[in-house]
């Protein structure tokens, strides 16, 4: 067997402190190891992998697809990006969608969008307010619009027309409007940032100055969308609706998608002014249509929200044994456990030693993100493993 590890640290650069697991299949939520040993995924391939690992309807979509048609340029129409649209459009609050291929790129678009709204509407106004702790990126806009400074140290300069201000603080996005804003940009839950919730009024009230001075509310649904907070999507549980959303990472259960969504009135772009080579194609589109498809079918987010809560009393039950935890918060299955001390990197590795994958969100916190389909067992299977690998660094 050729030694994986050693080859990659050979060939590639290196952006990531990979774990010391390869990984060569995965089925549900488990995945297996190039030794055969078995592992339940709560990592999830970074809140992507929706429908669990190899989802038949997913499998057997692209099966199909890969038989008819991959890819072809976007001047022809293609019936599974029509397919897609219309699921997307008939279950949320927008009216237009346009595919891409992540998350990233998704934002991207949904800031050239607004600034061509700020072009029409707003007498060329072109900055976007985003919170502190946020996460839309990794391309330098994207970087700026991210207001976190580990990101975006290493890039300066980095591009104009971004105001960062306090996540949850009404009075910092009043603040930061001036004449030159067309849209604030917010994560309605703050996930690679810390799966930090929104205040009770704070979306609500963020919409109400967005309407108030004209503006456009973007909602970066990449990481809550699609069912992972227990509804389709997190706007739904705050009463508002965004003028844009961008989605990513769940919509395709694995296969690279990305989406903007908006509302007909930001809905400005005109031939030329945007595009994609790969975006929308049918293989992705299928995986797409296939996912949300069995996510409305099966009533998946009623499952995330009972599953959910289960997992988060579960992880309350640890808290008190256990004075290391400080704090257990989270939607649906978008959860973060946080400690007294840096101990995350420790039990990410004692949890992979039982045979469990959490995410290491922070030195002093984890993250859960497993697929939507998992069960109370599962859960009840991960929460053992968490206790031991939090009794055997105590
Ligand atoms: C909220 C949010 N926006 C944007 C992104 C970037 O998505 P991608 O990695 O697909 O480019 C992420 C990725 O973690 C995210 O969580």
């Amino acid at each position: 067997m050729s030694n994986w590890q050693e080859l990659e640290s050979k060939y590639f650069m290196h952006t990531v402190e990979r774990i010391p697991l390869t990984l060569v299949k995965g089925q549900g939520a488990r995945v297996w190891d190039e030794d055969g040993r078995e592992y339940l995924d709560f990592v999830g391939g970074w809140a992507v992998n929706s429908l669990g690992h190899c989802h038949p309807v997913v499998v057997e979509a692209l099966a199909e697809q890969s038989h008819k048609l991959i890819q072809t340029s976007n001047q022809f129409y293609t019936i599974p990006q029509i397919r897609l649209a219309e699921l997307l459009l008939q279950n949320s609050c927008l009216d237009k969608v346009f595919f891409g291929n992540s998350g990233t790129e998704a934002n991207e678009g949904a800031v050239k969008l607004a600034r061509r709204y700020g072009a029409h509407y707003l007498d060329g106004a072109y900055e976007v307010i985003t919170t502190l702790g946020s996460f839309h990126g990794r391309t330098l806009a994207m970087v700026a619009a991210s207001g976190q400074s580990k990101f975006q140290q290493p890039y300066i300069p980095l591009p104009v027309g971004f105001v960062n201000v306090e996540y949850n603080n009404i009075e910092a996005i009043k603040t930061a409007t001036t004449k030159q804003t067309c849209a604030v940009m917010l994560e309605p839950v703050q996930g690679e940032g810390g799966v930090n919730l929104p205040g009770a009024d704070y979306l609500a009230a963020v919409r109400a100055w967005c309407d108030q001075r004209g503006i456009l509310l973007i909602l970066d649904e990449i990481q809550t969308g699609i069912g992972r907070t227990g509804t389709l999507f997190a706007y739904e549980q705050c009463g508002i609706e965004p003028d844009i959303m961008t989605l990513a990472k769940g919509l395709g259960s694995g296969i690279p998608i990305g989406a903007i969504l908006a509302k007909d009135r930001a809905s400005v772009f005109v031939p030329g002014e945007h595009g994609s080579t790969f975006g929308g194609n049918p293989l992705a589109c299928a995986a797409g249509y296939a996912t949300l498809k069995f996510i409305l079918d099966s009533d998946i987010t009623g499952k995330v929200k009972r599953v959910g809560e289960y997992f988060i009393t579960g992880l309350q039950g640890l808290r008190e044994k256990s004075s290391l935890i400080t704090e257990v918060r989270g939607c649906g299955l978008l959860i973060a456990m946080e400690f007294s001390h840096d101990i995350a990197h420790s039990l990410v590795m004692a949890c992979l030693d039982g045979g469990l994958l959490v995410n290491c969100l922070k030195p002093n916190a984890l993250r859960f993100m497993p697929p939507l389909i998992i069960g109370s067992e599962e859960v009840d299977e991960a929460l053992g493993i968490l206790d031991r690998a939090l009794a055997s660094i105590n």
